[in-house]
């Protein structure tokens, strides 16, 4: 809309005009075109028994609309739910005016608050998968500040699977069902793992109860890569950011906890979270950051860049900073948040990037596939839009609504420079911050992997019970696979904690009665041998006890019936 026609949009034919017709009120459906649908049975037909017409234009629209009504779901992250609510910052971080670290707006005077945007997700299954499926999930935050948009793009884990963006395909793909026989294949996931180190910090998280969190209310949040944040002066610190759940608490799934709920519910967390809403019962996380002084930390036995490494809160504390509450369900799930976009890049004054080179590969990524899933005009769409005065010079595209001129500016200036009634950039706010970078292009890994002290002494921080259903979910993905990919892990497992190994290794043994596998190890009454069978053709979904039995039961259970 061109705002300085804004004279014209009222009264009459404007654009803003509602008004009836002659036998209309506000509940008469009509098209889309504004022409009232006065029969919503019957197409229009040559006698009651047809043939239909062609210029039956009521019917093409509607069924022609309806073709249309998805949009290519997310490549990742498809299955999710959201809600609004508002971020109160504290003004502080721990004890600290917040100032001192960042001069984002959005933390600034205790009490503050910030609209906010939620969508939560399961990463690898299609739009409509279950949702106690064993996976990390999104808690992806948009922040409507008044400094335009800031989005969080975050899991439930801590950590990730890889530290290079080249290797977020692959990794994908083999989590993702096999292309041949459209199934999740343990096979596949462990074949790529086995080649992987780095992922055993968050194969030790994803195969424990804490790989299957009970809702989206009950479970953590983390930004998972390191960023920065600058203040008035241009300084910088390295921080990591946390979602933590506040009175709702927080909760994990055993496998076969989750079992039972996905046979009777498949939509279990996204009807809790709506429920929860509806019913006044808000859940809330606090926003904690852990701050790390700029610097590459020779100190550390691991790099502050690396996405596979806690940051030990020992050294580095985690400080409050503001808490978020969820009070409003979404009014249309498509637009508010089948639509919504969220990405790496879209950052405010005060909070920067850091030089992780996985963070600047999802950057790219993100804003990339949202041009294509949900169009070029992404950024105009009501829960994608900054809730400020935008004004800019991008013309056209598909679906475009608006031009974005603010009303006293020439409609006519497109473009910047002008000596005309155009827009203009307007000062810096604050120093930039300048890091200083020098180095030869290289393709390298970096020097500080140390992929597997970490994921040891997440294995040991576990209780007793936690580690008893990461062993047995993970020999029950085991069991199917090669014994190469097997020996490999188990030597992995091993690294990380002799434990730990030799727990994995007795039990695929144990596992073996059916005949796969060549470990040459010694079977202990301390493992659960797994239920189920194996599959006929190898693989199975990740930590499932009874993929192939379900397939047999289906048969065997079936009832019988005729033809009609
Ligand atoms: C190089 C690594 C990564 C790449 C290339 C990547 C790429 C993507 C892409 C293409 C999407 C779909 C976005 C859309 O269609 O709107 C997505 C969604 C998502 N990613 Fe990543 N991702 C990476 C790593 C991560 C990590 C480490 C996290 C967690 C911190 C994460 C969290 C999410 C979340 C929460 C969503 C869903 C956002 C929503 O709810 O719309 N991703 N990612």
């Amino acid at each position: 809309m061109n705002q300085n026609d804004k004279g014209q949009q009222n009264g009459p034919g404007g654009a803003n005009d509602e008004r009836f017709a002659e036998d209309e009120n506000e509940k008469t459906l009509t098209n889309r075109q504004g022409h009232p649908i006065r029969n919503n049975q019957n197409i229009r037909t040559v006698g009651n028994r047809g043939p239909s017409t062609l210029e039956n234009y009521e019917f093409l629209e509607k069924i022609s609309h309806f073709d249309r009504e998805r949009i290519p779901e997310r490549v990742v992250h498809a299955r999710g739910a959201g809600a609004f609510g508002y971020f109160e910052t504290y003004g502080k971080v721990g004890d600290e005016p917040v100032e001192k670290y960042t001069r984002a707006k959005v933390f600034s005077e205790a009490g503050k608050k910030t609209p906010v945007l939620v969508r939560f997700s399961t990463v690898i299954h299609g739009i409509g998968s279950p949702e106690t499926a064993r996976d990390p999930r999104g808690f992806a935050v948009k922040f409507y500040t008044e400094d335009g948009n800031w989005d969080l793009v975050g899991n439930n884990l801590k950590v990730f699977f890889i530290r290079d963006a080249v290797k977020f395909p692959d990794l994908v793909h083999a989590f993702k069902p096999d292309p041949v026989k459209n199934i999740q294949d343990g096979e596949r996931i462990f074949d790529f793992i086995s080649n992987t180190p780095e992922a055993m910090h968050m194969i030790t998280f994803l195969f424990s109860p804490w790989g299957i969190p009970a809702n989206y209310r009950q479970m953590q949040g983390s930004g998972v890569n390191t960023y920065r944040w600058v203040n008035k002066d241009g300084e910088a610190v390295l921080v990591k950011y946390h979602w933590e759940p506040l009175s709702q608490g927080m909760k994990n799934l055993t496998q076969e906890e989750a079992n039972k709920i996905q046979a009777e519910n498949f939509s279990h967390a996204t009807q809790d979270l709506y429920e929860a809403i509806e019913e006044g019962n808000y859940p809330e996380w606090e926003l904690q950051v852990q701050i790390m002084e700029e610097g590459e930390h020779p100190e550390l036995d691991f790099d502050p860049l690396d996405d596979t490494k806690l940051w030990p809160e020992d050294q580095f504390p985690k400080l409050k900073v503001g808490k978020m509450v969820l009070d409003k369900n979404p009014e249309n799930y498509h637009n508010d948040i089948e639509q919504a976009a969220f990405g790496t890049g879209v950052l405010v004054d005060g909070l920067d990037f850091s030089d992780d080179k996985m963070l600047q590969g999802r950057t790219f990524s993100y804003s990339d596939t949202q041009r294509y899933r949900v169009g070029a005009n992404y950024l105009q769409l009501p829960v994608n839009a900054p809730r400020k005065h935008i004004a800019t010079n991008q013309e056209g595209g598909q679906m475009s609504y608006r031009s974005d001129k603010p009303e006293g500016v020439s409609p006519h200036i497109n473009y910047e420079p002008s000596t005309l009634n155009g827009l203009h950039e307007t000062d810096q706010r604050g120093e930039y911050y300048k890091p200083y970078v020098e180095g030869y292009l290289t393709r390298e890994s970096i020097d500080r992997k140390n992929d597997f002290k970490q994921a040891g002494e997440t294995y040991r921080a576990f209780e007793d019970w936690e580690r008893e259903d990461l062993i047995n979910n993970l020999v029950n993905t085991l069991k199917p696979c090669d014994p190469r990919i097997q020996q490999k892990m188990v030597d992995m497992f091993t690294e990380c904690d002799e434990d730990y190994g030799r727990r994995v290794a007795e039990g695929i043994k144990m596992g073996m009665a059916a005949g796969a596998g060549s470990m040459n190890m010694e079977s202990s009454e301390e493992i659960m041998p797994t239920k189920g069978k194996l599959p006929k053709h190898g693989g199975s979904p990740m930590g499932s006890t009874g993929a192939a039995d379900a397939v047999d039961e289906a048969e065997e259970k079936g009832h019988d019936v005729d033809p009609y």
